[in-house]
Order: C-alpha cells, then structure tokens, then sequence
C-alpha cells in the first residue's frame, strides 16, 4: 500500500491552481515551451490536474509545448507505474467537475476505475527525486508546485529547498508552495509574491 503520507487527490486548493492560470499562464504564454516541475507529487492527482487545468486555458498547439515533470522521495517504489497508467479508482474521481470528468478520464466497463486520456498523460513524467538532494531534476523550470512537503522539513531544509528552487527557475518563472507555507524572510530579496492570497512567487 502507498503510504498515508502521500495524501493527495485531485484539484486540491483549487485558489492556487486558479492562480496560477490567472497571473503565472497568462506572462508564461509569450515562451515557446513551459517546463513544469511539481516537487512531491505523490501518486499524481496534483501534476494531473495542473495538466489539465492549463489543456482547459491553453490551444491544443500550445499544449503540446507543456512538459511536466513529476517527482517524488516515493518510498513505496509504486507512484512511477501509477502515474504512467494514469488510472484511478472512482471514488478518487468522484469530486472531479463532470464536464472535466467526462472530457479527460474514461471508465473501465466494470466502471471501477477511471483512466486519463493519453493527450494529458503524454505531457506528465514521473522521476524519483529526494528534495533534500538539493540538486534540481531540471534547469530553466518556468513553474514549480511544491506543496504540503515543506511543512515536513526543518526551516534550515526549508530555506535550503527554496534556494534551489530559485536556482531552477528560469527569470521571470513562478513557485506556488501551499498556503500555509511562507516565504523564509532571509530570501525575500529573491522572489516577489505575485498574488496576497495564495503562496505564488515570481523569481526576479
Ligand atoms: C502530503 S503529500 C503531498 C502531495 C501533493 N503535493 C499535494 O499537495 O496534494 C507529500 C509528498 O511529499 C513526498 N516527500 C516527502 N519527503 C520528500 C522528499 N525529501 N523529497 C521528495 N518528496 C518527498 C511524500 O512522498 C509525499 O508523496
């Protein structure tokens, strides 16, 4: 069983999600790619639903320039054959908008799982990667969710953490943490929060 550490479902802290449509989608528009990270992503309801968030605000074109890459310490060893197959059981889809439902996720014939359409799972890649590595998976990133894992960390781990996310953001890119978690004070020099109610930044 997948530890009850890596609570998750799907279009959690729909605020954040919709800030990231509003103020980050809306200046990442004018690049030619958008590089997503989503630092501890669990079994992948999170990486899923920001996939289809931006398939829902962006052309189809435009969409297959989004690459999203997923990660997570997952010490289960199970989240990478999950997150491939895309496929969930229905009480985990049931609070999922119909119309969104309906258009990205298709029922098995017993109707006891659901599974993602190709076009959303293509975009989204799982790699095991620990955070406290602190060695970025990626450079150049023009967004990175990294929610409800920091609250696990120490402060000292936390800044550090920050640090290399600003590290692998590409100027101008954003971080969105969840919205208990603030911006350490020592590196506020490095991002501006974007919006007052939720935890979106934009590096400088
Ligand atoms: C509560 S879940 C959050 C899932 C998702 N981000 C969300 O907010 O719904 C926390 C996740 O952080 C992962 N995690 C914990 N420590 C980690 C580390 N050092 N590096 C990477 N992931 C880690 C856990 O495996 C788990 O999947």
């Amino acid at each position: 069983m997948v530890m009850s550490m890596a609570f998750t479902y799907f279009f959690r802290d729909m605020q954040t999600l919709e800030m990231i449509r509003d103020h980050a989608l809306q200046s990442l528009r004018s690049r030619q790619r958008i590089k997503i990270w989503d630092a501890g992503c669990a079994m992948g309801p999170e990486p899923y639903s920001l996939a289809i968030l931006l398939r829902e605000n962006v052309g189809y074109m435009y969409f297959r320039n989004v690459s999203i890459l997923a990660t997570d310490i997952d010490q289960s060893q199970q989240f990478e054959a999950i997150i491939a197959e895309g496929r969930y059981p229905r009480d985990q889809v049931e609070r999922i908008p119909g119309e969104i439902l309906d258009r990205y996720f298709f029922a098995d014939e017993s109707g006891e799982t659901y599974q993602i359409s190709e076009e959303i799972r293509k975009v989204v890649h799982f790699l095991r990667h620990d955070l406290l590595s602190l060695q970025p998976p990626a450079e150049q990133l023009d967004l990175i969710l990294c929610k409800n894992v920091l609250l696990h960390f120490s402060q000292r781990e936390r800044v550090e953490v920050f640090r290399m996310f600003h590290q692998a953001l590409s100027v101008g890119g954003f971080l969105a943490v969840e919205q208990t978690q603030k911006l350490p004070e020592e590196l506020k020099g490095l991002f501006v929060q974007v919006v007052s109610q939720v935890q979106l930044f934009q590096k400088i």
